[in-house]
């Protein structure tokens, strides 16, 4: 039996001459939280894009839930449960935070909300999911309030919430703490955390408190390719990933 819910084999990509990403392979275990740090310019954002579906990988293959999905465009892994979270620019600043997650649940097409078959009966499932998705990530008390309103942390929040509307199985998180304030970042660890119970999650994060406080396991990448795996207290102690961050803050 295979408990893996992603595999990637071999996975490169090259911009010209410089391999952004190496051979990698990454094996996610369903129900984890795993979390892949690495100094920066290591490959993650690289990584991800290639697992998400923005960028075609010059070499190797992408298993998702028993499926090969190297060359799939990005609608359909979302279609097969694969989420990721949303840029900010993506939040729709005039719109309350309720209506965001509405059209997040509606789906990627936010448009179709415009369209007159969009009917009462689905118009209500949708608002029923935002409600749900507002309890989950604790912005009940700030549902009627615009998004462009919210504070940065609360933002991050809110994209995490949108990018569970699709009840995603494995959910794609790159540096969801990424401009947030120091009294903002327990808020988003306890909910990552929390998620973390019902989804598998891919986290990309460089605050270690963070990541060592709820990661099952932890890619460390370098130049490219993967440095060391483990669980947080091995990769703590390893001395060929101090080298790699101590070479980052050399350079
Ligand atoms: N579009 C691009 N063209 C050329 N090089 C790129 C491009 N995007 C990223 N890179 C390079 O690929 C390497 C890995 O980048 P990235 O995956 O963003 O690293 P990380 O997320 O770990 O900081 C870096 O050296 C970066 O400069
Ligand atoms: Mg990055």
């Amino acid at each position: 039996m295979n408990d893996y819910i992603l595999e990637t084999q071999n996975l490169g990509l090259r911009y010209g001459a410089f391999a952004a990403l190496g051979s990698v392979d990454l094996k996610i275990r369903k129900g984890t939280i795993h979390t892949v740090i690495g100094p920066n310019g290591a490959g993650k954002t690289t990584l991800f894009h290639c697992l998400t579906g923005e960028r075609t990988p010059s070499s190797g293959s992408i298993r998702f839930a028993g499926k090969d999905l190297t060359r799939q465009p990005p609608h359909k892994r979302v279609a097969t449960g694969m989420s990721r979270s949303f840029q900010i620019t993506s939040l729709f600043q005039n719109l309350s935070v309720r209506e965001n997650l509405r059209l997040a649940a509606q789906g990627r097409d936010g448009l179709a909300a415009l369209a007159f078959w969009y009917s009462d009966s689905q118009r209500q499932q949708h608002l029923q999911k935002a409600d749900e998705i507002l309890e989950r990530v604790k912005l009940t008390a700030l549902a009627n309030t615009c998004a462009g309103d919210l504070s940065h942390g609360q933002q991050r929040v809110l994209e995490v919430g949108m990018s569970l509307c699709g009840d995603p199985e494995l959910l794609l998180l790159d540096e969801p703490t990424s401009g947030m304030g120091i009294d903002d970042i327990p808020i988003m660890t306890d909910l990552i955390s929390e998620l973390g119970k019902q989804h598998t999650v891919m986290l990309i994060e460089h605050n270690m408190r963070l990541v060592m406080s709820i990661s099952d396991q932890i890619t460390v990448m370098h130049q490219g390719n993967i440095l060391v795996e483990g669980e947080p207290d091995q990769v703590r102690g390893d001395e060929r990933v101090k080298k790699a961050y101590l070479g980052e803050s050399g350079s």
